[in-house]
């Protein structure tokens, strides 16, 4: 089944076009494209995501970014079956331009559309690069607007075990990074600087961050990065591994824009190894916002009859708990 995937859910446009085989068969998804663009240029003056812009710039650039996915992918627009579109929970702005649009488009082409939940989409994406993972797992979503565990029982099936009461680790890394005058988005650059820092201090986050810069504690700026991405690193992994023996599940599955975290990444394997557990990751492209999870998590819908009427809201914030009721 070819699908067209739509993701607008915050500040990137993504749009993907997938090959997604029959449920049971063994063949792999195909990723005939995976496009994003970035509109990193235009909030970067911000320190952060102006809502209003983002939305004007998913409007210039969905259609374009449309047509150079099919190019890409090497299809006409008639050769789609079914489109997925992020309609919960992000930018309410920026949704509704990606399911109006994917509305149209579906109405048009007299194709059926399927509204995919932003989580449920991150949940899945390490499946592209890792088929044979196995159910139940431990889905732990870290990214700039979440930080959730999930006991997966299968696709579809997910239930909401804890998740941060404050800032996701994503929003956290971001604005400890603008405390030590980082450009955004800062959790790429805490990461690379946090290679040349070995100093750890441990009292506490972002407040702490700004009263130990403010005291002159670490003597560089890659120490503050390290000690501080250190503690949000072993927060994550000492939850989710509770999580996983709570569970009694061998297999653990880490996504979101903070997955793309070397260290998170290197200490994962390590505990992993050490507790007889699979850790599975995705690559950084299909880490971050993309459309290819959300092509992926429609199409199955849509595979199971599951499409969505035309009168699909937007909807900007949806309990993380009612994922798998909605
Ligand atoms: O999943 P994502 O692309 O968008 C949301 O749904 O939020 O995640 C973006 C977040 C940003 O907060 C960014 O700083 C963070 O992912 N991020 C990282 C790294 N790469 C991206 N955080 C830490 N280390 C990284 N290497
Ligand atoms: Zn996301």
């Amino acid at each position: 089944m070819i699908i067209l995937g739509i993701e607008t859910s915050c500040d990137e446009t993504a749009v993907a076009v997938l090959d997604l085989p029959k449920a049971g068969s063994k063949k792999p998804v195909r990723i005939l494209s995976n496009l994003i663009a970035s509109q990193h240029e235009i909030h970067l003056p911000y320190g952060g995501i102006f809502p209003e812009l983002a939305s004007r710039r998913h409007i210039e650039v969905i259609r374009p970014l449309l047509e150079d996915a099919l190019k890409e992918a090497g299809l006409q627009s008639a050769a789609l079956e079914g489109i997925a579109v992020t309609n919960r929970p992000g930018l309410v702005g920026s949704l509704l331009v990606g399911l109006s649009f994917a509305k149209a488009y579906a109405y048009g082409l007299k194709i059926p559309f399927a509204g995919v939940n932003h989580l449920e989409g991150h949940l899945n994406a390490p499946f592209f690069e890792n088929p044979k993972i196995k159910y139940p797992y431990i889905g732990m979503i870290v990214s700039g607007g979440h930080t959730a565990l999930y006991f997966v029982k299968k696709f579809g099936d997910y239930q909401f075990l804890g998740g941060t009461r404050d800032d996701a680790a994503g929003e956290a890394f971001d604005k400890v990074a603008k405390i030590l005058g980082l450009d955004y988005p800062g959790g790429p650059l805490i990461d690379k600087q946090s290679r040349e820092g070995n100093d750890f201090s441990f009292s506490g986050l972002k407040t702490a961050v700004k009263m130990l810069q403010d005291k002159g504690t670490f003597s560089s700026l890659p120490d503050i990065c390290a000690s501080f991405q250190e503690t949000v690193v072993d927060c994550l992994i000492e939850k989710t591994m509770a999580a996983a023996k709570a569970k009694r599940c061998q297999t653990i599955l880490v996504t979101g824009g903070v997955a793309c975290n070397s260290r998170l990444r290197d200490k994962f394997a390590a505990v992993s190894k050490a507790t007889h557990k699979k850790t599975c990751f995705a690559s950084p492209v299909f880490s971050t916002d993309n459309a290819a999870m959300i092509a992926y998590v429609g199409g199955k819908y849509l595979q199971m009859g599951r499409k969505s009427p035309l009168s699909l809201n937007a909807v900007a914030n949806v309990s993380l708990e009612s994922l798998s009721k909605s």
